[in-house]
């Protein structure tokens, strides 16, 4: 019985190797061949956050947050707008590629069930920790939704391998789990207090912790479901995007600090989060990456400019069919809020190899994959 799930997992394994065109079924290998790619290092991906990694879920949706025309994409494969909130590759998309897993993690919208194995991803843009988080940039996909929609694949998945619960929970144990969420719990709540309560009646410390209570139940729920294998993204300096630094007067500094302290409050409580995680859950592998960290320039990082590269509207977006700047390759930011794709490879190459102790804590992501 086993070994037929295994061969019937094998052939789905085959049938989504081959729609990327990776495996020849005709003809022998030969020396004109491109090399075979090594076997990737994981199963599996499942991405859950917001338009930081949101690959297509919004596109649908009825709300402001939503990416799925030019110029984003324009340095996408086929120069295409996903639904991707940059101008090529999400940090989710460089650290599929660095565990070795061919082609794309399709977005939950669109998933089928021969692609199921390989991983979902449910990012979607506006979304947050909180259920309130974004409601005015309109519909989003905010954690807990999220964490539904993967007990569904869970189910799905499941029923895809037979109904064997032991083979598909061993399964889900070797997938790689990347959970990236809170930036929007402050850009579009907290620090947005005429649309947003929690700015007004909470202070920076008491919603970092408010924030870190509904967090710690959601990313139980996720090793409830299976997942063992989890890093967690802390939130990065919000106070430098363009965005808020239009929206405040920096002081003549080059970012809002008050932001960038409260934001703080809420990524110093994740590595003791993380670290009670993998102390009191049995077989649990969860890791803290430093978004402030692996965004700070390494020595010969050839430097990157602050300014957006898109012209941008008031909610800090492209605007649909503007011309981006050229120099693609020396910006850091996409639009007011987002990282362009060079910026989004160097944060995935950092969470995915420590280049420094702080970066990613107590593992990186490779080390995280090579997890019994
Ligand atoms: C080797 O592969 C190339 C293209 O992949 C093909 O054109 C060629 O005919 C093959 N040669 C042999 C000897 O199979
Ligand atoms: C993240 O890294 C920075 C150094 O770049 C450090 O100052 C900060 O304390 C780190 N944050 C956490 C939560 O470890």
């Amino acid at each position: 019985m086993a070994n037929k799930l295994n061969l019937l997992f094998r052939v789905l394994v085959i049938a989504t190797l081959m729609q990327f065109g990776t495996i020849s079924v005709i003809g022998q290998p030969n020396v004109t061949d491109p090399p075979r790619p090594p076997p990737p290092k994981v199963p599996c991906t499942f991405v859950f956050g917001d338009s930081l990694v949101d690959d297509g879920n919004n596109n649908d949706l009825n709300t402001r947050a939503k990416f799925n025309y030019a110029p984003y994409g324009i340095d996408f494969p086929g120069r295409r707008a996903t639904g991707r909130a940059t101008n090529g590759r999400t940090i989710a998309d460089f650290i599929t590629q660095l565990l070795g897993l061919l082609g794309f993690i399709p977005p939950y919208a669109t998933v089928t069930d021969e692609q199921i194995p390989r991983g979902v991803n449910y990012g979607s843009g506006g979304a947050g920790i909180l259920d309130d988080t974004g409601r005015k940039l309109g519909d989003r996909i905010d954690l807990n939704h999220q964490l539904l929609r993967h007990a569904i694949i869970v189910s799905r998945l499941k029923r895809l391998q037979g109904n064997d619960k032991t083979f598909t929970e061993e399964y889900l144990k070797k997938c790689i789990y990347l959970v990236d969420i809170g930036s929007n719990d402050y850009i579009n709540n907290y620090f947005m207090p005429n649309d947003y309560i929690a700015g007004r009646i909470y202070t920076p410390p008491q919603f970092a912790s408010k924030l870190i209570e509904k967090y710690s139940q959601q990313l139980k729920k996720l090793y409830d479901l299976g997942a063992r294998k989890i890093a967690v993204f802390g939130v990065g300096l919000l106070g430098c995007t363009p965005f808020e630094r239009a929206r405040y007067d920096t002081k003549g500094a080059p970012c809002v600090e008050p932001i960038n302290n409260a934001v703080k409050l809420f990524n110093d409580q994740l590595p003791p989060l993380v670290d009670g995680f993998n102390r009191d859950y049995p077989g649990a592998s969860f890791t803290f990456i430093n978004m402030t960290s692996i965004s700070t320039p390494l020595e010969g990082d050839p430097p990157l400019s602050f300014d957006p590269c898109c012209p941008t509207n008031s909610d800090g977006l492209c605007i649909q069919d503007s011309m981006p700047c050229p120099n693609r390759d020396m910006t850091a930011f996409f639009d007011d809020l987002h990282p362009t794709q060079v910026a989004n490879g160097r944060l995935a190459a950092r969470s995915y190899k420590k280049a420094t102790p702080m970066d990613a804590r107590p593992f990186d992501i490779s080390q995280l994959a090579e997890k019994p």
